[in-house]
């Protein structure tokens, strides 16, 4: 079965990267969420996708110049739509919370290719095994040294490499870093390489496919899972969900 990982949770109709979007994704039918991690200014793993706050958060400056109670603070569903008004930008551990105990895969992204938060794999790799969630948990960033780095620490926890424009044998570069899964944009990926990389021990989960024409395109060439902001319309085309009125 084709995996559906919700992108920044069920991000087509509730804020992004907040619980109710997360909460949101399983109820739609989505078998695993994405999400962004980012670090305040006192250390605490936040789930954002911005490194600046006045996007989804509606005030000024930097995550990594915020400490945690502000960032608390702060609105992160108003700016979606005024039914959200109230929604906080989640911690880290909220969502090992709600993952625990249930077979979801969760992919966490380490935001950390423009501001490199020291000690943030550290942090993350603590978490999950804190939590006991090594084994659901999938850590990517476009940052390729710090999934090195996790890798170092956390042998026993997959990584996945995200780029966006095509690669030379991705799967042999995914093997030497010693990744799991190649996370590529949509149209970085091809049917021969699908093919190639899983006859190296590689899955292909491509981000971020919402149009169903290309769901299903992505579903032909044969890849492991598909990162949506629409679980809903994946789930329908699988059969695995019906809409409910
Ligand atoms: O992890 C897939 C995707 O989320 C990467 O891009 O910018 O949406 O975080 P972005
Ligand atoms: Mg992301």
């Amino acid at each position: 079965m084709v995996e559906i990982i919700a992108h920044r949770g069920a991000s087509a109709v509730c804020p992004e990267n907040t619980m109710v979007a997360f909460d949101r994704a399983l109820q739609l039918g989505a078998t695993g969420i994405e999400t962004d991690v980012q670090m305040s200014s006192d250390g605490r793993l936040v789930l954002i996708h911005d490194e600046t706050l006045n996007r989804t958060a509606g005030a000024e400056g930097w995550v990594k110049n915020a400490a945690y109670e502000h960032l608390r603070s702060l609105d992160a569903g108003y700016w979606f739509d005024e039914q959200f008004a109230g929604e906080r930008i989640p911690s880290l551990e909220e969502l090992l919370d709600l993952i625990r105990g249930k077979n979801t895969l969760l992919n966490l992204e380490l935001k950390n290719g423009i501001v490199g938060y020291r000690g943030m794999e550290e942090k993350v790799v603590h978490a999950v095994r804190e939590w006991g969630l090594e084994e659901q948990v999938i850590i990517s960033s476009f940052n390729h040294a710090s999934l090195v780095k996790c890798k170092r620490l956390a042998p026993e926890i997959r990584t996945a490499l995200l780029y966006m424009e095509k690669l030379y044998r991705p799967y042999d570069y995914a093997a030497k870093l010693e990744a799991s899964a190649l996370h590529p944009y949509k149209w970085a990926v091809t049917r021969e390489e699908v093919a190639a990389a899983l006859a190296h021990g590689i899955t292909v989960h491509p981000f971020t496919v919402n149009d169903p024409a290309e769901i299903r395109a992505m579903m032909d060439m044969g890849v492991q899972a598909i990162i949506t902001d629409v679980p809903d319309v994946m789930a329908a085309l699988m059969g695995t969900y019906a809409p409910t009125q």
